[in-house]
Formats: structure tokens, sequence, C-alpha cells
């Protein structure tokens, strides 16, 4: 890792809160569709996967990095990545690589289909509760896999994996792609139900189809997959961001200004933007631009965040912050992690007022923030204190910036194009 990086790892923001921003910015790809494609590309053999608008983010170097680890020969120039997959790789994750990112799981499914064995050391990441691996395990179990914890590390073995019908407990994201790439090499049809149905599962499905694995059912609770001996070079694309989006609208909701997102499609976000119209904002979209404004003060509303299409859980810090302005008393229910609420006490640094019950938040709307020095313990947390900080009276030091540089492409650029006053603050 460069010092340059190293630098980047500590960095700490100075906000100076109380100006309205206003402007237009371009979307990034989609970091969670990014990083389950790229894990795709294991399962080639001598073949090259080609991706299109892959954001340049710190999870995409960790993941990259991984991949090169395995064998792959990788370039990435202007959003444009390259995978050359030799025929042979290795098939143990790096901890030190592993231990920083949670989406290093999403190797498993793919390695165990392709070399008969992956070696995964439990991941780290965000902590965002317990976020076991038991859904991924029991899956890749039932399509055949010998699955074995050991040493805080997981190993999964087969033969040829069997096509299987598997039914999640809940609808997880990661357990989705794990399992719908391990199929796309079983032998025979593997069915997913309750199966997640993010947009970044249908761009994982997408990729998958090009590369020659009949995949079906995306986007509903039923995927089919019909496994195939070998998969073939393929080239796509990596879909918007579309919680990146949500996080500059609500930039420009929470400190009355008008902002407006270019390159993103306003259906994959019909819950944001509803719960955001329900507290009173403003929203015009044209094409493929979405504008956030609002003439006064938020009403407080109640959010519950589900699986999609429901309100997204990586955008809750970020509507919680807004709401924290608003009029009146929200309700935010975060029940698809078990413990990301934790950014509240961050939150009330600045004179937020937010009482916790279980995973329940109840926020007292406040007339203004004072900015203080806060940090932040994750990806969305962080950017939801920077909006807190853009908000807020006087100055806001934000600090552990590195989990912010983890989702946000040009975040200072975009954020001052949009009138922000920003500085960045590297750590001696
Ligand atoms: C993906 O994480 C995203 N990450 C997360 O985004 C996102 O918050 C999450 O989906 C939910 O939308 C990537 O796509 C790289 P899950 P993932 O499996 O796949 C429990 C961000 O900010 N669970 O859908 O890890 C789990 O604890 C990140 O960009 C099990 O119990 O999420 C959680 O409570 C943060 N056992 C719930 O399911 C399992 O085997 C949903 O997790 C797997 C998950």
């Amino acid at each position: 890792m460069g010092m340059n990086e190293e630098r980047k790892l500590a960095d700490k923001m100075l906000v100076r809160g109380g100006k309205p921003l206003n402007g237009t910015v371009d979307i990034q790809g989609a970091k969670n569709a990014a990083l389950p494609i790229m894990a795709a590309s294991i399962l080639l053999r001598g073949q090259r996967l080609t991706l299109d608008g892959v954001p340049n983010l710190y999870d995409i170097q960790t993941m990259r990095r991984l991949l090169c680890h395995l064998g792959a020969e990788i370039s990435f120039d202007k959003h444009r990545m390259v995978i050359d997959v030799p025929e042979e790789i290795k098939c143990e994750t790096p901890v030190e690589l592993v231990r920083q990112m949670r989406a290093s799981s999403l190797a498993l499914g793919p390695l165990v289909a392709r070399c008969g064995r992956a070696l995964l050391p439990l991941p780290g990441g965000c902590v965002l509760g317990s976020r076991p691996l038991d859904f991924h395990l029991k899956g890749l179990a039932k399509m055949g896999a010998e699955i074995e914890l050991k040493g805080g590390a997981v190993t999964a073995t087969a033969g040829r994996l069997k096509g299987a019908n598997i039914t999640l407990d809940f609808p997880s994201v990661g357990a989705t792609e794990n399992l719908m790439m391990a199929a796309a090499l079983a032998e025979g049809v593997t069915f997913i139900e309750n199966a997640a149905k993010e947009p970044e599962i249908s761009n994982l499905a997408e990729i998958l189809r090009l590369m020659g694995a009949p995949v079906k059912g995306d986007g509903t609770e039923t995927i089919r997959v019909t496994g195939v001996e070998r998969l073939h070079s393929a080239a796509g694309e990596i879909i918007p961001d579309r919680i990146e989006a949500a996080t500059y609208l609500m930039a420009g909701v929470i400190t009355n200004g008008s902002v407006t997102v270019r390159g993103i499609p306003a259906g994959i976000m019909d819950a944001v933007l509803g719960k955001l119209q329900e507290a009173g904002v403003e929203i015009d979209i044209f094409n493929d631009e979405i504008c956030a404004k609002c003439a006064g003060p938020l009403k407080g509303v109640t959010v519950r965040t589900l699986p999609y299409p429901g309100f997204p859980t990586d955008t809750q810090p970020q509507m919680m912050a807004v709401l924290t302005l608003a009029d009146g008393t929200s309700v935010i229910h975060e029940s698809v992690f078990d413990s990301r609420l934790l950014h509240i006490n961050e939150f009330k640094k600045l004179g937020a007022k937010i009482e916790l019950q279980d995973n329940v938040a109840i926020v007292t709307g406040v007339k203004k923030l004072a900015g203080t020095e806060v940090h932040s313990s994750n990806l969305r947390a962080g950017a939801a204190l920077i909006l807190l900080g853009l908000a807020a009276e006087e100055e806001t030091l934000v600090c552990d910036l590195q989990h912010v540089w983890r989702g946000y492409e040009g975040l200072v650029e975009k954020l001052r194009s949009l009138g922000a006053e920003i500085e960045i603050e590297a750590v001696e």
C-alpha cells in the first residue's frame, strides 16, 4: 500500500456548514454491483472479462488485489477494467485482504465451483452486527460442498457442485450472489428461493448470461441457474450507484439547496424518492436525471429499512441525518442489520435529538446543529456525518474517513462542485 494510500486511510475532513448545496453531479458505477461481478471472473478459465463503468474506489482496489493474488491479471483505467483469468488459479484468499472487506466472501462460491476448493478467512469490513455467512455456507453445502470452519477460516471442498433447490432464510444479497455464481458451473439446475431482488443482483445475472450461464428470474424471489461446463469471455457494464445518488440528493435536501444527480434511472430509487417526497421534498425526474429540492423544513416520517424494493438500509444513516432537522418526530426501524444504529451517538454530539429503543430510533427534529469533531464507524455513517457537517453551524471535523473512501469516488470534488466548503486534513 503506497504512502499516498496510507495517508488517505486516516484523513480527516473539515466541513464548514450552513451553505446550501446546488448543482449537478454524475453518478459512479455501483460499488455493490462491481464487487460481485469482479468476483464472477473467477469462474473463467483462460478467458477475459471486460467491464465498463467500474468505480475507482478503495474496495474495488481491494477486490482487484484479491483477484491478482489468485492469479488474475487486471488492467483498470478510466472506469474500464479488463480481467484476464488463467487456466489455473490459487484457491486460498489472503487473510490481510479478506479481513479488510466483507465482500471478499463473494470469492467463496466461484472458487469452490471452479477449483473444487476454497479457503476464506472469516471476513472483516464494516461492523454492522453479526453478519455471519451461514446462508452462504448452508447453500453451498446443499450443492454438495463439504464445509469446515477452523482457526478463523472457512474451507469449502467439493467435486463438481450439484444443482440444488435452496431457500434462503432471508433475502441476503451476498448469499444470493455467491450461490448464483456457484450454480453457474454446477451440474444441473439450481433454484434459489427467497432470493434478494436488488438491481445489483440483476446486473450480476446479466454478466453471468453474457459469460454463457443461463440465469433466469433475477429481480424476483426465485432465481433459476442452469449449470454449464465452461464459461467464456464477456464484456459488460456496471449499473449506476443508487446509494451514491441518494446520498447526494440528501446533501442538497439537508442544506436547503437543490442537487441534481445525472446518469441514474429513477426506477431503481422508488422507495428513497417516495420517502423524501412524503417528508416534503420536491422531486423532479427528467430522463436519467433526478433533482431534489425543498422549499422549507421537512416533516418527520416513519422509515423502515427492508430488502429491495423497500427502503435501502444503505441510505438509513443519510435519511436519519436529514430528519434530525425536520419539523416533528421521525421513527426509523433498522430491520436488515441487527446493529446499524451506532452512528446515533455521533449525531448527538452535533446536537441531534435521538432516542434508541431496540432497533428503532426516535428522532425529534431540532432547529439547528452545532459543528464539532465526530468519528465515522462505517461507510454510510461516515457519509451521513458529512451531510450533518454541511448543515451544521460553524465547522465539523469528520475523522476516520478511510471508511468513506471505500464507497464514494471523487467525493471531495463532487461536494465542492456543489458549493461545499471542505478541506481534507492529512493526519500527521
Ligand atoms: C450487501 O451486504 C451490501 N454489500 C451492503 O452494503 C448492504 O447493506 C447489504 O447487502 C444489504 O442491502 C455489498 O453488496 C458488497 P446481506 P451483504 O447478506 O451481502 C444477515 C455498503 O454500505 N446475514 O443482504 O453482506 C446479515 O447479518 C454495504 O455498501 C446472515 O444472517 O448483506 C444482515 O443482517 C454495507 N447470514 C442481513 O442478513 C448470512 O449468511 C442482510 O445481509 C448473510 C447475511
